[in-house]
């Protein structure tokens, strides 16, 4: 006899709840209702699981027994070609076209934009004037995307097309996010009119790049997207290349510059850790070669802890279309399954004292892909995941040698939802010290 999985009955407030604080929301559910749980999530049902055995069910089922989670919500947001949007032979078909250009191999080429933009943007922070750290990194990654996926090289263009896409991401209400009624143009300074009027500016600007490169190739993520074919020797359409370029900027820009953000904001506060990170940074030389960098254990694990103490998505969710036993429960078809990263990541028996900052724990240990899930897993894992890493590796080898920071106030911060990513409350405010 199949049995329902239990979890909060009152959906508003489950799905509030999951909104201002999923860390605690999962971690109340766990407590109260066993591991799987499930509440409603935009009008679906979504079960979830900390237990590593039950991430390996859901990483290792089969591509075509899921489609993605929101499916609506998200494509009337990140449009309908997007990678995150769509699913079964279309997915498949455009993650092998997406795969190429964010190959660990090919990073090599973006490390020179990352440190060029890291350095330029901290050159900017003065002694004694406090500032948002997060605005820093923003700005970095931003540069980052514009520059090595979209491939603009001129200035004034990187500020112009990265204001245009920077504005789509501040109209991103979370509300639109989560509910289908929201996307309604329901008149002037509601959400949606906002994120329209954003969202065309910003696709006029993407189209008349996507020109520029199909007319004149160069070393970015946009050349190798346009020249790459499906086994039938289709190229992406312009349509394609502007949703998957958005959600390149929509998965990539704010998460990664949370991550810096949530690395400063530990590293202040664990001088042991910063002292040694730094020291094996300094052992390298200035302007050390890339590849040196990102093989430095030590930094390695200290980005592997950052990732887990507070993942910046909390969850990695699909939508069942084939039954599917999970432990004891019996889930049909429509039903949403998530793998709970936020549960993994605190779970005491894969980390002893979870919440406290520890890199060591990750030194010399292989991390299983079902108790160490920032990036998700199977099939959809973030395609951006080595980028990513990449990214906070060449950045702080850029930042942690060089400035002396301290933190303007010593309070560890919370988590705070910014879209579907959450980040540090306030950015994490720092004032340069020397
Ligand atoms: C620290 C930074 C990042 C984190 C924590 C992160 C995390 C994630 C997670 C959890 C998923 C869902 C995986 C799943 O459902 O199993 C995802 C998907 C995705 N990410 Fe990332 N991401 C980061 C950076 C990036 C970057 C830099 C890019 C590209 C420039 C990117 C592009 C994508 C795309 C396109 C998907 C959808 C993949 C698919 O559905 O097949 N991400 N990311």
């Amino acid at each position: 006899m199949s049995r329902l999985v239990p979890g909060p009955r009152i959906a508003p407030l489950a799905a509030y709840r999951f909104a201002v604080d999923p860390y605690g929301f999962f971690a109340a559910c766990q407590r109260r209702y066993g591991d799987p749980f499930a509440f409603d999530l935009g009008g679906k049902r979504l079960v979830v699981t900390g237990q590593p055995e039950l991430a390996r069910v859901i990483f290792t089922m089969d591509p075509d027994a899921t489609r993605s989670f929101g499916t609506e919500q998200l494509a009337a947001v990140l449009g309908r070609h997007s990678l995150i949007v769509v699913s079964g032979e279309r997915h498949r078909r455009d993650r092998k076209l997406l795969t190429p250009p964010f190959h660990g191999a090919r990073m090599r080429s973006y490390g020179a934009i990352i440190r060029e933009a890291t350095r330029r943007h901290a050159a900017a922070w003065r002694v004694g004037e406090p500032f948002v750290m997060q605005a820093t990194t923003q700005a970095i990654s931003l540069e980052v995307i514009v520059r090595a996926v979209f491939g603009v090289t001129d200035p004034d263009r990187i500020a112009e097309v990265g204001a245009a896409l920077v504005g789509v991401i501040e109209a991103l209400h979370p509300v639109l996010l989560f509910s289908r009624h929201a996307q309604r143009d329901l008149g002037p300074l509601t959400p949606w009119r906002r994120f329209a009027a954003a969202q065309a500016r910003a696709g006029a600007l993407t189209r008349s790049q996507i020109a520029a490169r199909r007319a004149e190739p160069a070393d970015d993520i946009l050349s190798l997207m346009l020249a790459v074919r499906d086994e039938d020797g289709r190229a992406l359409g312009d349509d394609e290349l502007v949703d998957e370029l958005h959600t390149l900027l929509f998965a990539g820009h704010e998460t990664t510059a949370i991550a810096l953000a949530w690395a400063y904001s530990w590293l202040l506060r664990a001088p042991t850790v910063f002292a040694r990170l730094r020291a094996e940074l300094v052992a390298l030389g200035p302007d050390p070669d890339y590849e040196a960098v990102a093989a430095l254990p030590y930094l390695d694990a200290v980005c592997h802890e950052v990732l887990r103490l507070w993942p910046i998505l909390p969850m990695a969710p699909r939508t069942l279309v084939r039954p599917l036993r999970l432990g004891p429960y019996e889930l049909p078809p429509g039903t949403g399954i998530a793998v709970g990263t936020a549960l993994l990541h605190q779970d005491p028996t894969l980390y002893p004292d979870p919440h406290v900052f520890r890199p060591e724990r990750f030194l010399g240990r292989k991390v299983s892909p079902f108790e160490f899930t920032p990036f998700g897993g199977g099939h959809r894992r973030c395609i951006g995941a080595a980028f990513a890493l990449y990214e906070m590796k060449q950045a702080l080898a850029v930042l942690v040698p060089e400035y002396d920071l301290r933190l303007v106030d010593t309070t560890p911060p919370r988590p705070v939802r910014r879209n579907l990513s959450l980040g540090p409350a306030g950015g994490v405010h720092v004032v340069r010290a020397s």
